[in-house]
């Protein structure tokens, strides 16, 4: 793994994390439809989050000098069949990102790149965080998912989240 390919690793987990960030505004949008504002709520922070990472990319690359080429972003999932495949996507796509991550972590230490592989154990670390709270949203949603009353406590409870 060369310093070339490092960088451009950099570039497309830059657009992953837009992506993720889209995943999840299409998500909120999804669930402002079906009237589950809490959801939506909790996927809008979700979302933001998401561009956060994005920037966090960005930031370390113009740092580092590295040059920044924007890729496209394709149109994410619009609707999902229930609430359930949408936690079930959330998780997936944060287990997917996981091992991005942890790949990009082999390739900054086979490139000798010392502040790339410090830079990128903060992302370890949240990825954590992460996979945390999708796996509870799902378990939550799976308590509860043929229960109308068990859902819109649940979605009481996603509006609280800062
Ligand atoms: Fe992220
Ligand atoms: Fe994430």
């Amino acid at each position: 793994m060369s310093e070339v390919d490092l960088k451009s690793d950099f570039n497309r987990q830059l657009n992953q994390e837009l992506r993720n960030a889209y995943l999840y505004l299409s998500m909120a949008a999804f669930f402002e439809s079906i009237t589950l504002p809490g959801f939506a709520h909790y996927f809008s922070v979700q979302a933001r989050e998401e561009l956060e990472h994005a920037m966090k990319f960005y930031r370390f690359m113009v740092d580092r000098g590295w040059s920044i080429e924007l890729q496209e972003i394709p149109k994410p999932k619009t609707t999902w069949s229930s609430v359930l495949e949408a936690a079930e996507d959330f998780l997936s796509a944060e287990v997917e990102n996981t091992k991005r991550i942890w790949r990009m972590v082999d390739s900054a230490r086979q490139a000798g790149d010392k502040a790339a592989e410090s830079f990128l154990q903060w992302f370890v670390n949240e990825q954590v965080e992460e996979e945390k709270n999708a796996s509870e949203l799902l378990a939550r949603v799976k308590l509860v998912k043929d229960h109308p009353a068990g859902l819109l406590a649940l979605d009481r409870l996603l509006a609280e989240r800062k």
